[in-house]
């Protein structure tokens, strides 16, 4: 669009001084031309304004008012054609690591341009709030519950001043995608639940209390009575509508997938542990063909480290751990990033988006967006670092 009109604003001057007899009316004319056209451009915005058409992993990613993206350890939820980003607002410096906003909203018809909706989820003045400003929430996540009408948010957070100690899952709510959110309770996940067991949990894998048979373990059988640790976090609806609530337990040694109630508001305490004993973060799951698919991280904070993947025939595992989705220069690091969403492809079948995020803690609103396509290279999962790409890339 600028560049349109810069193109006729270029032909106008032309032929404004070819044209005119009178040097003085054409400058005159020239400059009221370019007032017109310079007030046009700032009121739409136009200056700012960029269209995209494809994405430019590790790039600034501008929004509609030509401002970065901020959403941060996001994911999306679709809802009657238009996808919804959602993620940490963060703000400049190291403190912008904390929760100084809330949750910030952006809505897009075709995945490359989004428009600001402003912060769904505003954090709290009042000290006393789990959600008050300067606490830490982190990877946010939105479903859409059918029965309830209701869009349903679910995020990690830590308590104001206390670190990362109170490893808590928050939940909040809204009638519309954009929100506002109403932010309704926070807790550690299951009390007093032992985690559920198939046919295939091998014996070695079953939780014993009385003799906690290694470190996690441990963690585990002490948070019993007051529920487990809940950080980094991912939620999934599956096709029959049941939605699960996968995150980082046990210090952030052992991957916990819980089943969601209806309403989608509470755990209902089915539970398994994945991977146990492994430092699993950054979970992000989707299905193709029936097959469960989940892509995570190691554990070293802010620094990138090795991505992972695992597969499972059944939600309720086992989960088989399959290696590093990753080939290519900077697979050792993922690129620099580290997982936060897989989001299925528009109007393509078994075409899914690696969404992660490149952390910058020092100056956390400068984090950027790493989003890649994955590939299947016979049923196994690969991600390939690309420039440049668009949603073309699937056939
Ligand atoms: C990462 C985690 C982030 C954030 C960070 C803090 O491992 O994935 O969400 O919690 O640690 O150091």
């Amino acid at each position: 669009m600028a560049r349109l009109l810069n193109h006729i604003f270029f032909i106008v001057q032309f032929y404004l001084f070819s044209h005119h007899k009178s040097r003085f009316m054409a400058v005159r004319l020239s400059l009221f031309v370019s007032i017109v056209v310079f007030s046009f451009l700032c009121s739409n915005q136009v200056l700012a304004q960029e269209t995209y058409r494809d994405f430019n992993p590790g790039k600034i990613w501008k929004d509609n008012n030509g401002v970065h993206i901020n959403a941060h350890g996001g994911g999306i939820v679709y809802s009657n054609g238009v996808y919804y980003w959602f993620g940490e607002h963060k703000i400049e410096g190291e403190k912008g690591n904390t929760a100084q906003v809330g949750v910030h909203c952006y809505s897009s018809k075709d995945l490359y341009n989004w428009k600001d909706e402003g912060i769904a989820l505003k954090v709290s003045d009042d000290l006393k709030s789990d959600i008050a400003k300067g606490c830490i929430l982190e990877r946010p996540k939105v479903v859409y519950n059918k029965k309830t009408k209701k869009f349903v948010m679910w995020f990690h957070l830590e308590l104001l001043g206390k670190g990362y100690e109170a490893a808590r899952a928050g939940v909040a709510t809204a009638d519309k995608a954009t929100g506002p959110y109403t932010f309704i309770k926070s807790y550690r996940p299951n009390a007093g639940k032992l985690p559920f067991y198939t046919a295939q949990t091998a014996e070695s894998e079953k939780v014993n209390c009385d003799n906690p048979a290694n470190k996690s373990d441990g963690f585990f059988c002490r948070d019993l009575p007051g529920g487990q640790m809940a950080r980094d976090m991912t939620v999934f609806v599956d096709d029959d509508g049941k939605a699960y609530h996968v995150f980082s337990s046990e210090e952030n040694f052992t991957l916990h997938l819980a089943e969601l109630s209806p309403d989608y508001l509470g755990h209902t305490g089915k539970f398994i542990r994945i991977y146990i004993g492994q430092q699993t973060e950054a979970p992000a799951l989707f299905k193709k063909d029936g097959m469960y698919y989940m892509v995570g991280s190691g554990c070293t904070g802010w620094a990138p480290n090795p991505a992972r993947w695992l597969k499972a025939k059944s939600i309720y595992g086992p989960w088989e751990y399959m290696g590093n989705p990753c080939v290519g220069p900077g697979a050792d690091i993922t690129f620099g990033g580290q997982s936060t969403y897989v989001l299925p492809a528009p109007g393509k079948k078994n075409a899914f988006i690696f969404m992660a995020d490149k952390w910058e803690p020092k100056n956390a609103i400068d984090g950027r967006y790493l989003w890649l396509p994955i590939q299947f290279d016979e049923n196994k999962l690969k991600i390939e670092w690309a420039d440049n790409w668009n949603l073309s890339f699937f056939k």
